[in-house]
């Protein structure tokens, strides 16, 4: 019979409620894939859900279904689930005669409100969990129910998938291939899957089955509805159907599968055998979705339903098809809280009790003890990048150390965090942006090349290759041993390739022979001779390598795998390097330090290293650093980095003896200023450097009345709070003193006056101030304003503003100080420093964070008869501005913003960035404004009222960081995000930035209030 001659209309379905029923209600169609199921409203709100059977299914299943729906709400109390509204004669199910004169099922149940799993963006981990533990109380809850409808032959139920092998001839040839490997695989293993427990699951948790509830900061599982495809089954099943639908369109399912798993195990306890199927079984769920797509595209074309899931279900069987199955096992073993590879504890004890001295590894070397070496990402010992990629460098380091420790064997490694490998083949893109392979999972042994490696017990060689090139071991030899029940696999990597592959597959190395010699770099791989040991469970499917290194987030899954190879050394001398959580820093943090030191995030970082745009955490994550401005030409940028250790190993002292560096630091920022500005000071900080610029103040006009902006700040020092509205208008603070006088923030956006031909009224309101001043009977000190007002939220002061102020100051003898601490150096892309954006020249600059690119240094330029003024006797003396280290420092740092081009960076990119930003603002409401100049922009979130929304601003600035993007927010609502990088930020990193930007500003809790309007 044709779809359409069956379709029924939402009148019939009204009508079929009253008659029914004695409802009134107004139906709305939803999909459904046999049954006809209708939303019904009553007085607007939806309170059931209708459903008509088809006049051709012969499904004899509603009995069970309405039993089981009964079932649930008798025995769990708190499992939300439809409830059955029984029809005018008090029957579960109705009989209807159709206009074709066909009998069909009626049944209402009870609409279940929230919101649909589809709908859900984003579906994080915690709520994947509380998919998996939902599905597992319901599968828990079902444990003693039964019903004879439950057994049944039903092409849904992956017990039975076995059917879809007749319709292979429907796939093209990769398919096929793909689908052939899962079907004889679960063939294979069909006799032991057959024998796992049974019962009735649900079997369909699909994402239009889940139901969400309402919560956007963390919401989880409300229940699950459509019954219709419950079975007695292998009850693993469930689990695979609830896996293979939650984890579509993820760059790594396997990662998001793994919650999944563990919520569901915390409600009903999987047994390992039951999870060797799993991977499998999530497979044939696919492909029986698959197979049946590719039918009832032939069958019904019109029926859009049936194609919906097809798309994003093949690109996840590819995905899935790639995963190691053994590693997979092995992660759902760890996501359920068993050992990741059953034998672990297994392997773990022989090695204990194994005797085993170094001198067997390496009879030439006659060392039995051994000096830890750490390779860590926080490592000193490694140094700056640049060191530790300079591979003579670096062998030299290594003889110095076994010079310094001749009797020891310098080593060490093991689950070590590094961020030493660069290559992009430790890099993936994962399910938390991209992420890189960190976690060192051998020991390594720094030994002269050539030293002979003896096999330390009996085994057969499996793989004997040259792994050099792109690869990461050079000579790579890996060998197994036979236990009693189980093996293991012994890998030797960085030999010479000779010796290596001297081996043929299959051969018996027995205990003390030779295995190979250390190889030397560059044909060992990477760095100074070295031998990588490495003890593996199993060999994954790997046939000429094996990984050594590991992605953080599968630290417990590969530290499994590969135990602890000082299991047989037991030496103590290796330190524990492996990464640890934060929560002692912060503990005493909290206590010893100073109390109103804040953290940023809701998970505190540690960062332990630097790196041009990116700052790396203590596991080895990188992030990318879209809020420091201080690093100004890139973190730990290598000349500069030199030029201060160099300095610091000559000489630093004070200013009261001539040095050329002084003087070449105030001749490459005289370049940089207009003529007028000559006179340079250094100090040591922004605060020192506004605390002197108001002390030229007073020095020059006799007066302390100083105007600055409404959430301007100026620095921490007593009379920079005493002019920073953002701290005494702030938490905390007591309010403006007398000699201060502010204006209003000058926002053209969102404040006092609005839009473009704003810039006169905020002069005025100076004028104003300054009248005030002047009433008193008092003189204009100064005005000082930063030329972009950070901490205000990055408020672009508008056209004219600046210029007429400034007349106005002068006009009443006052000083213009101009506040460079956040925006100078290049940072504003047209210009050098921001005043310069305005055609102003001020009578006094204060400079400080990127001029040091994080050393502390900092500079107060003024004009000649500032400086004149101020020197009225009284030495200025500073002990540590101006000292040789921290000049070469900033000459550095000024000659590399030239030599490198930056200042066109920042406008390149910048200007690239806002004006994407603008795009995406046209996409996306929430954000009012993009403002800024070059890399110092503002993105301003606000609703359709204009009204700011900090909590969005915050969720945002904490989702970024889950993708590894460092971003901060201010402005005096905090609900204006900053962008303010190292100046090496390129075009890409703007495009990632972008792209993770537009994929958080499409979540639920950034559109809802833009949604409910
Ligand atoms: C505009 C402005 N001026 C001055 C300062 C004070 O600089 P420092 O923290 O180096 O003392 C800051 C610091 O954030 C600032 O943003």
């Amino acid at each position: 019979m044709s779809y359409d001659k069956i379709l029924l209309s939402t009148d019939q379905a009204e009508k079929i409620l009253l008659k029914y029923f004695n409802i009134i209600g107004s139906a709305t169609s939803l999909p459904g894939e046999i049954d006809f199921n209708f939303k019904i409203n009553v007085n607007n709100k939806p309170l059931f859900i209708l459903k008509v059977s088809r006049p051709d299914d012969k499904n004899t299943r509603l009995d069970f279904q309405q039993k089981l729906l009964e079932y649930l709400s008798v025995n769990n109390k708190t499992l939300i689930a439809p409830e059955i509204v029984k029809d005018n004669n008090g029957n579960s199910i109705s009989k209807y005669i159709d206009n074709m004169g066909n009998e069909r099922m009626v049944r209402l149940l009870t609409w279940v409100d929230g919101r649909v799993w589809s709908s859900i963006k984003p579906q994080l981990e915690d709520l994947r969990y509380s998919l998996g533990k939902h599905c597992g109380s319901l599968t828990s809850t079902l444990q003693n129910f039964n019903h004879p409808e439950a057994h049944f032959n039903f092409d849904w139920d992956i017990g039975q998938s076995l059917w879809t092998k007749e319709y292979i001839h429907l796939f093209n040839d990769a398919e096929e291939q793909i689908i052939i490997s899962f079907q004889n695989k679960f063939e294979r293993n069909k006799p032991n899957y057959d024998k796992l427990r049974k019962s009735i699951i649900h079997n369909d948790a699909n994402d239009n089955n889940i139901i969400v509830n309402s919560d956007f900061v963390n919401p989880k599982v409300k229940a699950l509805i459509d019954y219709g495809d419950a079975i007695h089954t292998q009850t693993i099943n469930d689990v695979a159907v609830t896996c293979a639908y939650a984890i579509m369109d993820y760059h790594d399912p396997l990662d998001a599968v793994l919650p999944i798993i563990s919520g569901y195990h915390s409600e009903f306890q999987l047994l390992e055998d039951e999870l060797l199927h799993l991977y499998n079984a999530i497979g044939m769920r696919l492909i029986i979705s698959l197979t049946k797509s590719a039918i009832n595209k032939v069958k019904e074309p019109d029926n859009v339903y049936l194609l919906i899931s097809e798309k994003p279900a093949w690109k996840l069987l590819k995905k899935w098809h790639a995963i190691n199955d053994d590693f997979a096992y092995y992660s759902f073993r760890n996501a359920c809280g068993f050992t990741a590879h059953p034998k672990e504890d297994d392997l773990k004890s022989w090695m204990r009790q194994q005797h085993f001295e170094l001198p067997q590894l390496f009879p030439t070397i006659n060392r039995n003890s051994i000096h830890h070496v750490d390779l860590s990402v926080s490592s000193n010992w490694i140094g700056h990048q640049n060191e530790f990629n300079d591979l003579d460098l670096f062998q030299f380091k290594i003889e110095r150390l076994q010079q310094k420790y001749p009797d020891k064997i310098i080593a060490g490694g093991y689950l070590e965090p590094r961020s030493i490998y660069t290559t992009s083949s430790y890099d993936k893109i994962g399910n938390h942006g991209k992420e890189s392979r960190s976690i060192h999972l051998g020991i390594d042994f720094w030994l002269p090349a050539q030293t002979p490696v003896h096999a330390f017990i009996d085994g057969e060689v499996v793989i004997a290759v040259n792994d050099a090139g792109d690869k990461e071991y050079g000579g790579l030899v890996i060998i197994k041993h036979n236990l009693k029940d189980f093996n293991f696999y012994t890998l030797y990597g960085h030999l010479t390739v000779k010796s290596a592959t001297s081996h043929n597959i299959g051969d018996v190395i027995k205990k003390g022979e030779v295995v190979g010699k250390l190889g030397n770099y560059p044909e060992n791989g990477n760095w100074a001779p070295h031998l990588h040991i490495q003890i593996m469970l199993s060999l994954l499917n790997y046939k000429n390598d094996f990984p050594g290194v590991a992605f953080h987030r599968q630290i417990s899954v590969w530290k499994s795998i590969c135990p602890d190879p000082n299991l047989l050394l037991k030496s103590n001398a290796f330190q524990n390097n492996s990464p640890i959580k934060n929560n002692n820093l912060i503990t005493f943090r909290q206590k010893h330090l100073g109390k109103s030191l804040s953290l940023q995030y809701k998970t505190p970082l540690k960062i332990v290293r630097g790196s041009g745009q990116y700052l790396i955490d203590n596991f080895g994550r990188k992030y990318l650093d879209t809020v420091n401005n201080v690093a100004h030409v890139g973190h730990e940028h290598p000349a500069v980095v030199k030029t201060g250790q160099e300095q610091m190993a000559v000489l630093n002292t004070n200013t009261r003896y001539l040095h050329e560096n002084i003087n070449l630091l105030a001749k490459e920022l005289l370049k940089t200023l207009p003529p007028e500005l000559s006179v340079i000071h250094f100090v040591n900080s922004g605060s020192e450097a506004n605390e002197l610029a108001i002390r030229m103040v007073k020095a020059n006009t006799d007066s302390q009345d100083i105007i600055a902006s409404e959430v301007g700040y100026h620095g921490n020092s007593n009379a920079c709070i005493d002019i920073s509205s953002y701290k005494f208008d702030g938490k905390g603070g007591k309010g403006k003193p007398d000699h201060t006088h502010i204006i209003p923030l000058p926002d053209a956006f969102r404040g006092k006056y609005k839009g473009a031909d704003s810039g006169k009224k905020y002069a005025d309101e100076v004028q104003n101030r300054i009248d005030t001043i002047q009433d008193k009977g008092r003189k204009v000190g100064a005005f000082i304003i930063e030329p972009i007002i950070s901490c205000g939220g990055q408020i672009e002061l508008p056209e004219g503003f600046l210029e007429k102020a400034y007349q106005m100051i002068r006009n009443a003898d006052g000083l213009c100080i101009s506040d460079e601490v956040q925006t100078g150096c290049g940072r504003m892309g047209k210009t050098f420093w921001g005043f310069q954006l305005h055609n102003v020249v001020p009578d006094i600059v204060t400079i400080g964070k990127p001029i040091g690119n994080g050393h502390p240094l900092a500079a107060v330029a003024c004009t000649q008869k500032v400086a004149e003024k101020f020197a009225n006797g009284m030495e200025y003396f500073n002990t540590f501005g101006g000292n040789p280290v921290s000049c070469a420092i900033g000459t550095e740092v000024l000659r590399t913003v030239h030599q490198e081009n930056l200042q066109k960076n920042a406008l390149v990119v910048g200007e690239f960035l806002k004006s994407e930003l603008k795009s995406l603002s046209k996409q996306f409401p929430i954000i009012g404004d993009v403002r800024g100049q070059g890399l110092f922009l503002g993105i301003e979130l606000v609703d359709n009222a204009t009204n700011p929304l900090p909590d969005e601003t915050e969720y945002l600035v904490n989702r970024m960081k889950d993708y590894g993007f460092l971003m901060s927010s201010d402005g005096p609502e905090h609900n204006v995000l900053k962008i303010k990088p190292p100046l090496v930020f390129s075009k890409k990193n703007a495009e990632e930035l972008l792209y993770y930007l537009s994929k958080i500003l499409d979540e639920d809790f950034m559109t809802k209030c833009y949604d409910s309007v």
